[in-house]
């Protein structure tokens, strides 16, 4: 917790998807969470070239209310050095409920699937792991070896829910943005959280 809004670590790794990573943040600081944010420097390169120097992590927030509206004010973030090992989230007597990897890189995800802990999302991470706690690893390659597959495996073996970059059309997504709202609506629920992201299922395509 930090103060008394419910604590959640999001990690942004440097594999493409930048916009997976802030339509989740802006969601969770819309329902009023408490987001502990890490970005590995591959990371803050991709918000760069992916969203443009408006999303540097030095502007994120302004850059989150510009694009999805003011109600992420509802919430509050705090952004740790992904080499500061003696942070909060690297213990698991904080009490941060769950952590999103979004996107995950195929190196951070060998990392996770072999406790490395060589960085604050590394150490994060299993910190989940070892306290049993939701790790939401949203690994974005194509094709993919089989190391890679391997250490998604292992990461599930140990309890991190693999949820791929893997839009669906089902929805019949007309943006960018509805693609990313379907992304981070299936991470919302990953880690516990009710939302209104993508329309329920209703059983027909388009039946909304
Ligand atoms: C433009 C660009 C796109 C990249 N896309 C991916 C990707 O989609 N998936 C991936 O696993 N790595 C990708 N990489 C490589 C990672 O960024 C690289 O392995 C990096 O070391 C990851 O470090 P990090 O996990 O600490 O962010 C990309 C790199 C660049 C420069």
């Amino acid at each position: 917790m930090a103060g008394d809004r419910q604590a959640v670590a999001v990690a942004i790794t440097g594999a493409s998807g930048a916009v997976y990573a802030t339509r989740t943040l802006a969601a969770l600081l819309e329902r009023g969470l408490h987001v502990e944010l890490i970005v590995s420097d591959y990371g803050r390169r991709l918000l760069r070239d992916e969203l443009g120097e408006a999303a540097s992590v030095e502007r994120l927030v302004p850059f989150l209310s510009g694009r999805y509206g003011t109600a992420v004010s509802a919430g509050s973030l705090t952004l740790h050095s992904n080499r500061d090992l003696g942070a909060t989230i690297a213990s698991g007597s904080h009490g941060c409920s769950g952590m999103a990897i979004v996107p995950c890189s195929m190196k951070t995800l060998a990392a996770v699937a072999h406790g490395l802990s060589r960085n604050l999302v590394e150490r994060a991470a299993d910190v989940m792991l070892k306290e049993k706690r939701r790790l939401v690893i949203v690994p974005r390659e194509t094709p993919m070896s089989l190391p890679q597959l391997r250490n998604m495996v292992l990461c599930a073996e140990a309890g991190a829910m693999i949820l791929p970059a893997m839009p669906a059309f089902y929805q019949q997504p007309r943006t960018l943005d509805d693609l990313a709202d379907f992304m981070a609506g299936k991470i919302l629920s990953a880690l516990g959280f009710e939302h209104t992201l993508y329309p329920e299922w209703t059983g027909q395509v388009g039946g909304r």
